[in-house]
């Protein structure tokens, strides 16, 4: 019998109950968090390294079950001053790289691991096709192929060889599902989904994910379809367990038994919410303590299995037993510095990859300038680098913190580029935040001695996060106001967007010479921006959401199932300002692309045309000619970031399956019909600029 299975038959029913929960440190005293783990508690939530260590040396001298700590350490072990902050999820998509995620995972399990924590939630597999929501931030963007490479990825990175490996930690593939696609973007709200659209766009990403070998999944707060995901058993029972052969446990996400039954009212109470939630498919309890009470009442009355409470706990003692925790429950990283130099410079690395030029007329990379104006609040906040799930942030919001370094914001990166560029930055904030009206004076004071504007907009902190939607993407009038000061002057104008996620103000961006974001690019966003304007780094990120150009477009993702009648809006294109893939480049690269319809192998050759090196990210879509349901425009289903010399050609290929071709059909099986289909190859998703190659498979087949 092996270690997990023995201790599990030594437990009696209340360990049991408790070892399914986890406890939130923030809401209960030190006392009371002793007085869980006496009873058997199995986890903690929101503790710190020296908490923790005291928490498990009293587990330890009680004799209990080793105890797993899980911190919300999404992009870096953020919520620790002193430790590596890199870019958010959403800046991170922009790199379009793979190997680049797997690194930042591996830096960030390291850093938990030294502080003696075992396991973070993330990565999120949440699509944010409505960017109204207020955790498009923490998403990997819109699409699901995207999402489910680079997650996966995150997996790799986090869980590293083995689990039991000192820098080692669980991950935890969230919110399971459909969170992101809550009706009106209201956080928590119901998905209208059926099981069809599930398992065509949100499921796959989950399913990477388990195929990755991720020990944890989180179930999403909301509902699909009327019924919430914490009690939807062929969710979490029939689908993630029986088809994916998911074999980790399920978390829920904060306390959401308290929802089904105070929120979404399909329970009356705890007994019944305990019962319904462990019985669908969850194994442990997110911050309810009520719950140990009640699924011992809802067990005495018959209402949950034996079995069904056992496997639960099994899952749980499983995982612990992979982490090594049941060997030794002191497990911590020795060898690794939290904020070390060689994570610092991947932070920096990862910042300068995340960078996309939006716009450009030619303007950058700025050149024989001797004055630089720049302009904006939030080139002088690293607060509009860091993002949300920082020190910052969580777990109380505490903005006024004083932050540690390194970081660079784009104020000092520009002055301390400058110089070497013969060049002066001259800054002037702008305005002030709640104030409606900017101090146009010392700005345009600035600019008017100056041969360029940088312009920092974006939204703040504040506008963005868990329960923060907006119902209105504009950037704030203030900000608007300013920027039109600005361009009365004359002056060539760079905007920077320094934002959680996409702001709408596309008379901003029409009348700006250049454009260029890496959304929220952590401890190094700043200093990496001022690398692209000043010509440094060649950008090479791309949009990993549509950037729309009012909310009312909203959602407005590339891959939707197309429609006829009025191609624009009556007041507006239908169009975003900037599409899904989109990113420009100090230079150009020409494609060309053959298809082995044999092979399914598709042969891309792309040159550098241009005179600088640059890096380009070879996106291929495709769109099934017809099929029996409605299928997207076009698809993502392949990636490939690659490095150009000047002049250089480089070939790389990407091989399909029939199943790469797939729908899923109304009976919820998914399926490639024969039949003709459309390969697309290029830069972007933009139409123009993708070479696009027809085919056939004659063969329908159908997938299990
Ligand atoms: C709620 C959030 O939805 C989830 O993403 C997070 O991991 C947990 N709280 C724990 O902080």
């Amino acid at each position: 019998m092996g270690r997990a299975e023995s201790l599990l038959q030594s437990m009696t029913l209340r360990e049991k109950v408790a070892q399914c929960m986890q406890i939130a440190y923030t809401m209960v005293s030190k006392e009371e968090a002793k007085e869980w783990i006496r009873r058997g508690a199995g986890s903690f939530l929101n503790v710190l390294g020296k908490d923790a260590q005291e928490l498990k040396e009293y587990a330890a001298r009680e004799g209990k079950i080793p105890l797993i700590f899980g911190i919300d350490a999404i992009h870096g072990h953020c919520l620790k001053k002193g430790a590596t902050v890199f870019p958010t999820q959403l800046s991170m998509a922009c790199t379009f790289d793979s190997a680049l995620a797997e690194e930042i995972a591996a830096a960030t399990a390291a850093e938990v691991a030294a502080d003696g924590l075992h396991w973070t939630f993330s990565p999120v597999f949440c699509l944010a096709r409505d960017l109204r929501w207020g955790r498009v931030g923490e998403t990997f963007g819109e699409d699901a192929y995207l999402s489910g490479e680079l997650g996966a990825a995150m997996v790799r990175g986090y869980q590293g060889r083995k689990l039991s490996e000192d820098t080692s930690i669980l991950a935890c593939a969230k919110h399971f599902i459909g969170y992101g696609e809550s009706v009106g973007a209201r956080d928590s709200c119901d998905t209208e989904m059926t099981y069809r659209k599930m398992r065509d766009c949100f499921l796959p990403p989950f399913e990477k994910a388990v195929q990755a070998g991720c020990a944890t999944v989180m179930t999403a707060y909301g509902s699909t379809d009327g019924l919430p995901c914490t009690a939807d058993k062929k969710l979490l029972t029939d689908i993630l367990r029986d088809e994916l052969q998911f074999k980790g446990f399920v978390v829920t996400d904060w306390a959401n038994l308290y929802h089904i039954i105070y929120r979404q009212r399909i329970v009356s109470d705890y007994v019944e919410a305990s019962s319904v939630a462990l019985n669908a498919g969850n194994d442990m309890m997110m911050a309810r303590l009520e719950f140990y009470d009640a699924a011992v009442e809802a067990f005495e009355k018959g209402m949950i299995e034996q079995s069904v409470l056992d496997e639960a706990v099994r899952r749980i003692l499983l995982v612990k037993e992979d982490l090594g925790l049941l060997d030794n429950p002191f497990k911590q990283a020795q060898s690794v510095l939290i904020g070390c130099e060689k994570h610092t410079a991947l932070a920096e690395e990862s910042a300068r990859k995340s960078v996309v030029l939006l716009k450009n007329d030619g303007i950058l990379p700025l050149r024989n300038v001797k004055k630089v104006a720049l302009i904006g609040v939030n080139a002088d906040d690293v607060r509009c680098n860091y993002g949300d799930w920082t020190y910052f942030t969580h777990p109380q919001p505490n903005l006024e913190t004083q932050p540690v370094r390194p970081y660079v914001t784009l104020k000092e990166g520009l002055e301390s580029l400058a110089k070497a560029h013969g060049a002066e930055v001259l800054y002037h904030r702008g305005y002030t935040r709640g104030e409606e009206e900017p101090e146009t004076e010392g700005a345009l004071g600035l600019a008017k001695q100056a041969d360029a504007v940088v312009f920092a907009g974006g939204d703040f902190i504040t506008q963005a996060g868990e329960a923060k939607d907006r119902a209105d993407l504009s950037l704030d009038a203030v900000q608007r106001k300013l920027f039109a000061a600005l361009k009365a002057t004359g002056k060539p104008i760079i905007s920077v967007w320094l934002t959680n996620k996409p702001v709408c103000a596309p008379e901003i961006d029409e009348n700006s010479n250049a454009v260029m974001t890496n959304f929220c690019g952590g401890m190094f966003g700043g200093q990496a921006l001022a690398e692209a304007i000043f010509g440094e780094i060649n950008p090479g990120g791309k949009l990993p959401v549509s950037w729309p150009r009012h909310v009312g477009q909203l959602p407005v993702y590339y891959n939707d199932l197309g429609g006829w009648h009025a191609e624009r809006y009556a007041d507006m294109e239908k169009t975003p300002l900037y599409v899904f893939g989109h990113g420009l480049s100090y230079t150009d690269f020409e494609y060309e692309s053959a298809f082995d319809e044999e092979t399914l192998t598709l042969f891309v050759t792309v040159k550098n045309v241009g005179t600088v090196a640059g890096e380009e990210v070879v996106q291929v879509y495709f769109r099934d000619k017809v099929a029996t349901v409605m299928t997207p425009v076009k698809q993502l289903i392949g990636f490939k970031k690659i490095c150009l010399a000047a002049g250089e050609t480089k070939r790389v290929e990407f091989t399909f399956t029939p199943k790469t071709f797939s729908f899923v059909r109304a009976d919820e099986k998914r399926v490639t019909e024969a039949g003709e289909f459309e390969i697309m190859v290029g830069g972007s998703s933009a139409d123009e600029k993708l070479q696009k190659i027809t085919f056939r498979i004659d063969k329908t087949a159908v997938f299990a």
